[in-house]
């Protein structure tokens, strides 16, 4: 089996759980070559002649079969993942911002191409929501999907129900264990949860929506008498990611603080953990749940996108295909 090289973009928290990961535990025979980082003066556990600042050691080097892309800035992520496609490297991101912003794009650049570009780590973590919305649903009629979507508004509400902890001291736990992004007015103003329900409609429904068509409250907007009307009548409060065809199939993307019975499902979602509900005409309403955030639980979501390039899995949006919109998800190119 040919090794395949990849080259990394960021070096956070999800970077660097990757480069852990690929160095030392996986069998999947690639390597990292090159990191580009931003801020090279920073101390940080692999060896400095892996890092650079320098973009182009990556984008122009033709031994480098897979951009692994995890950076902050949309904008910049863009940036890399159109060249190094044009470049004709597959892309594998966690960047749900850009993701949301640039779906088509991004589409239509694999698809002239021929390369991949998968993201199964931008949407929920761990959890394997791409690939079961767009295999396992194929020939069933979806209604719903929603959930929890945000692993740091999930656990500040847990931390502030369960432990009584002060809404800072909650977001600043979140930061500190990597859940949060690193503006956490995305998180807390729901602005992540609706960039995941985007791709999440994009697979389900094969819809591409505007950001504005959302309705979106965060978490910022609940106040102490929520909080106190929840312990009064037994209730939780969770951020709910939601979308729904109504009977004259219009979709109906919402992402609100909800109040919700104790022992209902999503209920029942603490901490970090993501879990989402999907509603379908045959199968009913089944259940997706993980971790979803944190370095290593986002690293194996990565870590899955490359070893679908490794052994050339093939899915394409099928749905999106009869929904006239004239793209694959991926088709993905052999590697090696
Ligand atoms: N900030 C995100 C979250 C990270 O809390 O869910 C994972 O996408």
């Amino acid at each position: 089996m040919k090794k395949i090289n990849i080259g990394l973009f960021g070096f956070g928290v999800v970077g660097e759980g990757i480069y852990k990961v690929l160095s030392e535990k996986s069998q999947l025979n690639t390597e990292i070559k090159k990191i580009v980082i931003k801020h090279p003066e920073k101390k940080r556990n692999a060896p400095a002649q892996l890092f650079t600042t320098d973009a182009k050691e990556i984008l122009d080097d033709p031994e480098i079969d897979i951009v692994v892309e995890l950076i902050d800035d949309a904008e910049a992520a863009f940036e890399i993942a159109k060249t190094a496609m044009n470049s004709g490297k597959s892309v594998v991101s966690a960047n749900k911002k850009m993701i949301a912003e640039h779906a088509s794009e991004l589409i239509e650049l694999q698809r002239k191409n021929k390369v991949s570009f998968l993201y199964e780590a931008a949407v929920c973590g761990s959890i394997p929501i791409i690939r079961n919305l767009e295999e396992y649903y194929d020939n069933d009629l979806l209604n719903y999907v929603k959930g929890i979507v945000n692993g740091s508004t999930n656990y500040i509400l847990t931390k502030m129900k369960s432990e009584n902890q002060s809404y800072d001291d909650a977001l600043f736990s979140a930061q500190k264990n990597g859940f949060a992004e690193s503006d956490p007015t995305l998180d807390v103003e729901g602005i992540d949860a609706a960039n995941k329900l985007s791709i999440i409609i994009l697979h389900a429904f094969g819809r591409l929506i505007s950001h504005e068509e959302i309705l979106r409250k965060g978490i910022t907007s609940l106040k102490t008498e929520d909080f106190q009307y929840a312990t009064e009548k037994g209730l939780v409060i969770k951020l709910i990611a939601s979308c729904q065809l109504d009977d004259k199939n219009k979709l109906i993307p919402t992402v609100l603080p909800t109040f919700i019975e104790k022992s209902k499902t999503l209920a029942l979602v603490n901490n970090e953990f993501n879990g989402v509900l999907i509603g379908s005409a045959l199968a009913d309403e089944q259940f997706l749940y993980g971790k979803g955030a944190g370095r290593f639980p986002t690293s194996s979501a990565v870590l899955s996108d490359i070893s679908a390039l490794r052994y050339s899995y093939k899915y394409e949006l099928r749905k999106g295909i009869q929904n006239g919109f004239q793209s694959n998800y991926s088709s993905l190119q052999r590697i090696y």
